[in-house]
C-alpha cells in the first residue's frame, strides 16, 4: 500500500508495493507426491500441425495473413501425412552489446537506432515543437505526445486506409503512456504547498499537463527511404488521456459500484491512467491495460472509512486504495463545475453515489479497447476481464472455430496470472469490426486464475460466483454477485487459492507452438521460508558499494506455460521456468541460466515475440537491481520449449536463512539462444516493441531516462542524471526509437 507521491519521492518503485495478505503460496505442493518430468514432458505439446498466431503486443506481423486462419485439423486421422518440412531454423545473427552505463541507446554495428516520436512532439497543425523546458502551454498537451511511452503496437495501414498487417512502410503506432517524470514536466518541477494530507497542487496549468501527459498515442508512421517518421497532421493522430470519456461494457457495466457523479447510471467514466504493457484483437483493435491506478485516487483512510462498510474496506486495502494521491490531482482548488480535480478524491464527500466520487477507484484498473482506425471512437473498457493492476493482455492463438483467450499478469508483489476465455468462437468474418466486435468477443466468457503446482502441472481456476471458494461465505469477503467478484477479482483469487507470483509483468505467445511466457520481474517480498516451485528463489544480490544489497527474488525470472493439449481453453498447463535473471558472476544456486557476459540481465518486463521471425523473443528490463554495472536492455532470445531442461533443487541463502526449493529449469540458452542487442540510457526503463509489416523495422520504447533526478536539481542541468535524446544540458525526454538493419535486413537475424 502506498500514499507516497511522485513528486515527493520520485525513487520508489510503484509496482514493487505489495497488498496481497494472504498466504496462498503452495506450500502444500511442496511435499505433494510427484509425477515422473520424463513422463509430463513427453507427452508432446500436442499443437503440430495446428494454426497458431498471435499478435498480443508489438502488432505487426511480416507477411502473415494473421487474422485469416483455417480451423485445427480434425484429430486422429487413420493414416496421417508427412509432416510437412520445417522451416530452416533462425538464428541470432548480431554481436551482443556490452554492458554500459553510458547515456545512449547503444545498437550492435550493422544497426541504426533513430529517436522517431519524444514526449511533448506535436501531433496536430499549428502545434509548437516542444520547448522542453516547462513552459509549454497545459491547453496543447493533448495534441503532443504523453510521456513514459510503453507498450506500443503497429498497425500496418494500407492505401485505402484500412488495417494490413503486411503493410511494411506505413502503419500506426499505438503506444501507451504509463506515468510522468514531474521534475522534467514544469519551469521547476511540481509547485505544491503544505505537506502529507495538507500538501496541495496549487498550478492548475499543471495539472493539466499532467491529466494529458498519461494514456496512449495514436500516430502514422511512414517510411521515405529507409528512414521513418510520424506525420504530424494525419487525420488518424490522437491522444487519449485521462479526460477522454470512456463507456463500461460487460457484466459490471451499469451496476452500482460504477456510479458516480458523472455517471448516475454507471455506464460510463472519463480517462484511463498508468496504461502499462498492452494487447491486440484479431479484429484489428488495440488493449490499453490500467496497471498502478490505485495510487492515483485520494482517499485519507482516517478520515473516509468510518462512512465505508467492512467489505468496502477490506476491498481498497486489496488494491492499496489509501493515500493523498500520488500527484495530489484532488486537491487543486477550485475545482471546475465538471470536478476535473475532485473526481480524483474517492471518499465519500456526498449524501449518495451521484453527488461524489466514491465509486471513482471503482472505474479503473480495466482492460480498455481502443479503435485506432476510427479517430472519433469512444474507446470501452471491458469489465469481463476482471479489475486488478493490469500489466498487458496477450492475446493466444487465434483459431477459426475455436474461443480467443488473453493472457494477464497483475504487476504488484505476489499477485496472480489470469486468462480470459471469450464464449464465442472466432469468426475470420469480424476482422475490421471495430468495438462491436469487441462487444461480441470481450463481454462475455471465462475469467481464470494460474495455480502453479510443485509437479510441473498447473490449474486454472475459474473466478465465479459459487465456485472455488468464490461464495458469500468466504470469511474475507462475502462476494455477492457477479460484479462484486470482477471488481474485486484480487479477492477472488485469493478465495480460490491462486500461486503468488513475483510479480507478473508482461505476457507472450510464442506463435510457433502457443506457448505462454509471463516475466516474473523481481520481489523483495519472498522470503527464504516463502519460495515455491514457480517461484524458486530468495537470494542476497549484493550490490555497489553506495547501494542497499536487495534481498527476496531481486533479478526475476520468467515462467512458460502449455495449455494441456494446445488448447487456450483448457483448465490444466503444464510449466517450468524459461530464463532466470541474474548476474553473470553469481553463484550456481541464482545464475541458474548460466548467463555470461553477452547475455546476463536483470528484472525482465517488457516481452514479445516477433511475429515476422516466428520464434524471435524479445525480452526487455526494468531494473534496480544490476544498474550498478549497466543501463536496462533489450535482448533477443530463441526459446525452446516447455520441459526442456531439467528439474534441479537449489539452496537458498538469504542472510543466516538457507533453504532449499524445488523447481523446473529450462535448458541454458548459451548465446546461441540469448544476446543482448540494446542498452538505453542513464536511468530509463526498456518498455513496449513493435515492428513493421515486414519486420524490417523494430520500434522500442526509450521510458524516463534520468527519472531519479530530484526536483531540487532542476535549476542545474550538470546534475541531470541524463540528457537523452536531445543531448547537451537538455532535459531528459521519453521517446520510441526505431531500428533498421543497414542492409535492410529482419532485425536482430
Ligand atoms: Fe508498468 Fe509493471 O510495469
Ligand atoms: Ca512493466
Ligand atoms: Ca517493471
Amino acid at each position: 500500500m502506498t500514499a507516497n507521491t511522485r513528486s515527493d519521492d520520485p525513487s520508489v518503485d510503484l509496482d514493487d508495493i505489495g497488498t496481497n495478505p494472504t498466504s496462498n503460496p503452495s506450500f502444500t505442493d511442496l511435499i505433494a507426491s510427484r509425477l515422473s518430468r520424463r513422463h509430463l514432458f513427453g507427452l508432446g505439446v500436442g499443437t503440430a500441425g495446428t494454426a497458431l498466431l498471435q499478435a498480443c503486443g508489438g502488432g505487426g506481423g511480416g507477411g502473415v495473413a494473421f487474422p485469416v486462419l483455417p480451423p485445427a485439423p480434425a484429430p486422429a486421422p487413420p493414416a496421417p501425412p508427412p509432416p510437412p518440412p520445417s522451416p530452416a531454423p533462425i538464428k541470432l545473427n548480431f554481436n551482443a552489446v556490452g554492458k554500459t552505463l553510458a547515456d545512449a541507446v547503444a545498437v550492435p554495428a550493422g544497426y541504426t537506432a533513430s529517436v522517431l516520436y519524444r514526449l511533448g512532439d506535436p501531433i496536430a497543425t499549428g502545434v509548437s515543437a516542444y520547448a522542453n523546458n516547462g513552459t509549454d502551454a497545459g491547453n496543447t498537451f493533448d495534441r503532443r505526445a504523453g510521456d513514459h511511452h510503453d507498450g506500443m503496437t503497429y498497425f500496418g495501414m494500407n492505401a485505402s486506409n484500412k488495417w494490413e498487417t503486411a503493410a511494411a512502410a506505413r502503419g500506426l503506432l499505438v503506444m501507451n503512456h504509463e506515468a510522468i517524470t514531474p521534475v522534467f514536466l514544469h519551469p521547476t518541477g511540481q509547485t505544491s504547498t503544505g505537506s502529507g494530507n495538507a500538501a496541495v497542487r496549487t498550478v492548475a496549468d499543471e495539472v493539466l499537463r499532467e491529466f494529458y501527459l498519461h494514456g496512449v498515442s495514436v500516430i502514422e508512421v511512414n517510411k521515405a527511404g529507409s528512414a521513418w517518421s510520424y506525420k504530424q497532421d494525419s487525420t488518424f493522430n490522437r491522444r487519449v488521456h485521462t479526460l477522454t470519456e470512456m463507456t463500461f461494457s460487460g457484466p459490471v457495466a451499469r451496476t452500482d459500484v460504477l456510479k458516480t457523479k458523472f455517471s448516475t447510471d454507471g455506464s460510463k467514466t472519463r480517462g484511463t491512467v498508468n496504461n502499462c504493457a498492452n494487447g491486440t484483437t484479431p479484429w484489428g483493435t488495440y488493449l490499453t491495460c490500467e496497471e498502478n491506478w490505485a495510487g492515483y485516487f485520494r482517499r485519507i483512510a482516517a478520515n473516509d472509512n468510518v462512512n465505508r462498510t467492512p467489505k468496502e474496506i477490506t476491498a481498497f486495502g486489496r488494491y492499496g486504495v489509501a493515500g493523498t494521491g500520488r500527484e495530489l490531482w484532488a486537491t487543486v482548488t477550485p475545482d471546475t463545475p465538471d470536478n476535473l480535480y475532485g473526481r480524483w478524491n474517492t471518499e465519500v464527500l456526498g449524501a449518495t453515489s451521484a453527488d461524489d466520487f466514491r465509486n471513482g477507484a471503482n472505474t479503473y484498473g480495466w482492460v480498455v479497447e481502443i479503435d485506432p482506425f476510427t479517430p472519433g471512437s469512444t474507446p470501452k473498457k471491458r469489465t469481463a476481464l476482471g479489475r486488478f493492476g493490469h500489466e498487458g493482455a496477450c492475446l493466444g492463438p487465434v483459431v477459426a472455430g475455436k474461443p480467443l483467450v488473453w493472457y494477464m499478469g497483475d504487476d504488484s508483489q505476489n499477485e496472480y496470472i489470469y486468462k480470459f476465455v471469450s464464449t464465442k468462437a472466432w469468426d475470420a468474418a469480424d476482422v475490421g469490426g471495430g468495438i462491436a466486435a469487441g462487444d461480441k468477443y470481450m463481454d462475455d466468457g471465462k475469467l481464470y486464475v494460474a495455480k502453479f503446482k510443485a509437479d510441473g502441472t498447473g490449474d486454472w481456476l475459474e473466478l465465479k460466483l459459487g465456485i472455488n471458494g468464490i461464495t458469500a461465505a468466504y470469511p474475507t469477503y462475502a462476494f455477492a454477485d457477479a460484479a462484486d467478484v470482477l471488481v474485486n477479482v484480487r479477492l477472488a483469487a485469493d478465495a480460490a487459492g491462486a500461486t503468488r507470483m513475483d510479480r507478473p509483468e508482461w505476457t507472450a505467445v510464442n506463435p510457433k507452438n502457443g506457448e505462454v511466457y509471463v516475466t516474473l520481474t523481481n520481489n523483495t517480498a519472498r522470503p527464504v521460508g516463502g519460495t515455491d516451485a514457480a517461484n524458486p528463489r530468495s537470494y542476497n544480490d549484493p550490490k555497489g558499494v553506495a547501494q542497499t544489497a536487495q534481498k527476496g527474488n531481486p533479478n526475476g525470472h520468467i515462467v512458460r506455460f502449455a495449455d494441456t493439449g494446445g488448447d487456450p481453453a483448457a483448465v490444466t498447463f503444464k510449466w517450468d521456468v524459461y530464463l532466470f535473471g541474474a548476474r553473470s558472476t553469481a553463484s550456481a544456486d541464482v545464475n541458474l541460466s548460466v548467463l555470461g557476459a553477452d547475455n546476463d540481465f536483470s528484472s525482465p518486463d517488457g516481452m514479445w515475440f516477433s511475429q515476422a521471425a516466428p520464434g524471435l523473443l524479445w525480452i526487455e528490463t526494468d531494473d534496480g537491481k544490476y544498474t550498478d554495472v549497466t543501463n536496462c536492455m533489450l535482448l533477443a532470445a530463441l526459446p525452446g520449449t516447455v520441459g526442456d531442461g531439467a528439474a534441479k533443487t537449489i539452496t537458498n541463502v538469504d542472510g543466516g536463512t538457507t533453504g532449499t526449493q524445488a523447481t523446473f529449469v529450462g535448458k541454458a540458452p548459451g548465446t546461441d539462444g540469448l544476446r543482448r542487442f540494446l542498452v538505453g540510457p542513464v536511468d530509463c526503463e526498456i518498455t513496449g516493441i513493435a515492428e513493421s509489416g515486414d519486420g524490417r523495422a523494430l520500434f522500442v520504447n526509450i521510458q524516463h531516462p534520468g527519472e531519479n533526478t530530484v526536483k531540487s536539481d532542476i535549476g542545474d542541468p550538470t546534475k541531470y542524471l541524463s540528457h537523452w535524446p536531445q543531448g547537451g544540458n537538455a532535459r531528459p525526454r521519453s521517446a520510441t526509437v526505431v531500428i533498421t538493419k543497414d542492409d535492410g535486413g529482419l532485425i536482430g537475424l
